[in-house]
């Protein structure tokens, strides 16, 4: 066995499909600038060869792969602490996916829920790509040798599936190459639900708008959409077991708690016993006040595109000193002649 000590660094990544919501900065964006304050080296990715998986309009891609950079520069990345990358521009990303495409097993793959719900029943329809996805996913965090992934509970299944491929990749060739790869699910907001079917997860693929909130609504819009999310007639619960069986009331509380920096305890505490009649607003103010102060710098970062296409190539010469030589190890481990000075 070489043995192999793992420094602790981070990895996530985002699809540029339009739509950036609130579940996906909850979930995501809100807690990779957490782990900026940490000193833990990071990068962060809009993983557009993972969006094309499923049809894309090639100028929407190119304006949602910026528009995406944009929203993770103003939601408070710092792109010289973190790196920022387009999954395209790294190609070490795709490299490694085709060897993990050749470790990881068919029946790994039919067992992905998120196969299974992307696919539907025309499985015979879909793209060659959606299936090999979560190997693609698996290379990019495991190209840096990332030790944690920050993530939404979505994600899980996908995150036990790179630790497999880690896994069996070590055994098969006998080092101790790949980490197995924490994921990092934690906080009120793992699993933000859609604002009309507190049962359904917010989703950008989600026909109605009115369920979610995106990262370019305006202060009205996202107003307007928590006063008419679906609630139930109680009044809230001043103990977080009253939420059982109370799906909407409980996103809201979630919500609200992950914005505020807050345990659902403690919002249970301040409103207990309130109406959401009242409580609505409160959410909607709150909301406002943490996400158009964002929408606005995102607008604002979009009028100058060159400089964010400098940021990503800057990001792409950071990574790949790191995923070069990652990948390099991993064809001399598999058996691949590599090149001589000539
Ligand atoms: P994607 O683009 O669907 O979502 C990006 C991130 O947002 C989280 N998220 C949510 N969190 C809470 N509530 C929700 N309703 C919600 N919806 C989305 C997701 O969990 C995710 O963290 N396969 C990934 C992208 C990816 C990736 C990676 C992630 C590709 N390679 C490597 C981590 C590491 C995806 O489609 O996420």
């Amino acid at each position: 066995m070489t043995e192999t000590s793992f420094t602790p660094r981070v990895f996530s990544g985002i699809q540029p499909s339009g739509n950036l919501h609130l579940g996906n900065y909850l979930g995501a964006l809100k807690r990779f600038v957490d782990w900026q304050t940490k000193d833990v080296e990071s990068i962060y990715c809009m993983v557009d060869l993972h969006a094309i998986t499923v049809w894309q309009d090639p100028a929407d891609l190119r304006q949602s792969t910026r528009e995406l950079c944009a929203g993770f520069i103003a939601a408070g990345l710092d792109p010289e602490k973190s790196i920022l990358i387009n999954q395209s521009q790294v190609p070490e990303h795709a490299q490694l996916a085709w060897v993990f495409n050749c470790v990881a097993r068919m029946g790994w793959m039919q067992r992905m829920t998120q196969w299974k719900d992307k696919a539907g029943k025309n499985t015979q329809n879909a793209s060659l790509g959606l299936f090999a996805y979560p190997a693609l996913m698996a290379a990019d965090i495991l190209v840096y040798h990332a030790t944690h992934v920050p993530v939404g509970e979505d994600q899980k299944q996908h995150l036990e599936l790179t630790r497999d491929i880690a896994i069996k990749f070590n055994h098969d060739y006998g080092v101790n190459f790949f980490p197995e790869t924490e994921p990092v699910i934690e906080g009120a907001a793992t699993r933000v639900m859609s604002l009309r079917d507190g049962s359904k997860k917010m989703s950008k693929s989600d026909p109605s708008d009115a369920s979610r909130i995106n990262m370019t609504d305006d202060a009205d819009t996202i107003a307007k959409k928590i006063r008419k999310a679906k609630t139930d007639p109680e009044a809230l619960p001043s103990e977080a077991d009253g939420l059982e069986g109370r799906p909407e009331a409980r996103n809201l509380v979630n919500i609200y708690a992950a914005m505020a920096e807050m345990s659902v305890d403690q919002v249970l505490a301040d409103v207990g016993g309130k109406q959401f009649s009242e409580f609505k607003p409160m959410l909607a103010d709150l909301a406002v006040s943490k996400m158009a102060p964002i929408t606005t710098e995102m607008a604002r970062l979009m009028e100058n595109q060159d400089e964010i296409d400098k940021i990503l190539a800057r990001g792409a010469d950071r990574a790949r000193a790191i995923t070069a030589p990652i990948l390099s190890q991993t064809y001399d481990i598999i058996g691949m002649v590599r090149p001589v000075e000539l």
